[in-house]
């Protein structure tokens, strides 16, 4: 297990908001079923427009110098979704994979998944397992989508995890802090989360890093998904530019 301090994950490092770029931005990325309703056009549209959006803001993300970007693509309830719905959104997956790897690569982009990617079968966890390992070692951005991912499910698998750590006495329960919790969830190798944007007009966290958010700055924006671009991505920035961040503190 590594060691990250607090100030090891940025929580220091940016005391006010004021003009600086934060480390960490993650998105729910919503309202991609509305947009199409609104169009008149079946869902599977929305979520293609959907990964366009994806594009973009990757694209915006590294121009702007963000280190990591956190995609919320498939909650753990997202399997109560048609099977129709399902299948659509891991053929779009498996697609933007096809198509924007190469690109990824050129751009530095390092692609990692948190949640439980495996759920989605042999064939696309071993091409989303390929893809993480082909940009392991690219540093301009880390890219990381949550697919069947659940912030509590994450949070009670490293209760679990240190739970078995002191069964097998190799943990003093006393040893049990903040950081080492940190440092038992799937999360634990990313920065501190900055920035957390929601599109749609829904207010609420829907699971998502529940633990991360702590400190985060939260932004929930009347877009859908679809209509979010470099733009859209840039005024996010500077709206977190614009606030005053206090951890607690005065
Ligand atoms: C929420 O909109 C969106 C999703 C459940 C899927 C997100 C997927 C993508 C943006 C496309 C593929 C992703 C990648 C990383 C290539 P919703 O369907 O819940 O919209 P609604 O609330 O309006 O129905």
């Amino acid at each position: 297990m590594s060691a990250l301090s607090a100030d090891d994950k940025g929580a220091e490092a940016v005391e006010t908001g004021a003009g600086v770029t934060p480390r960490h931005v993650a998105i729910i990325m919503d309202g991609n079923g509305r947009w199409a309703k609104k169009k008149g056009l079946p869902r599977v549209a929305g979520h293609r427009q959907g990964a366009e959006a994806v594009r973009k803001t990757l694209r915006a993300a590294v121009e702007a110098g963000v280190e990591c970007l956190t995609l919320y693509a498939f909650s753990s309830e997202n399997w109560r979704r048609s099977e129709e719905e399902v299948s659509d959104l891991k053929g779009l997956m498996r697609y933007y994979l096809e198509r924007e790897l190469d690109e990824l690569e050129r751009e530095g982009v390092r692609l990692s998944f948190i949640g439980n990617p495996s759920r989605f079968g042999e064939e696309l966890w071993g091409k989303l397992q390929a893809a993480s390992e082909r940009t392991a070692k690219n540093d301009k951005l880390h890219l990381v989508v949550a697919l069947s991912y659940g912030s509590r499910d994450e949070i009670v698998g490293a209760a679990r995890k240190l739970a078995q750590e002191v069964a097998a006495g190799k943990r003093d329960p006393n040893s049990i802090d903040e950081a080492s919790f940190d440092l038992a969830l799937q999360s634990h190798h990313l920065p501190e989360l900055d920035l957390l944007i929601r599109t749609s007009g829904e207010v609420r966290l829907s699971n998502f890093l529940l633990w991360q958010a702590a400190y985060a700055e939260l932004l929930f924006l009347d877009m859908y998904w679809p209509d979010f671009d470099e733009a859209a991505f840039h005024d996010a920035i500077a709206a977190y530019g614009r606030r005053q961040r206090r951890f607690g503190g005065r």
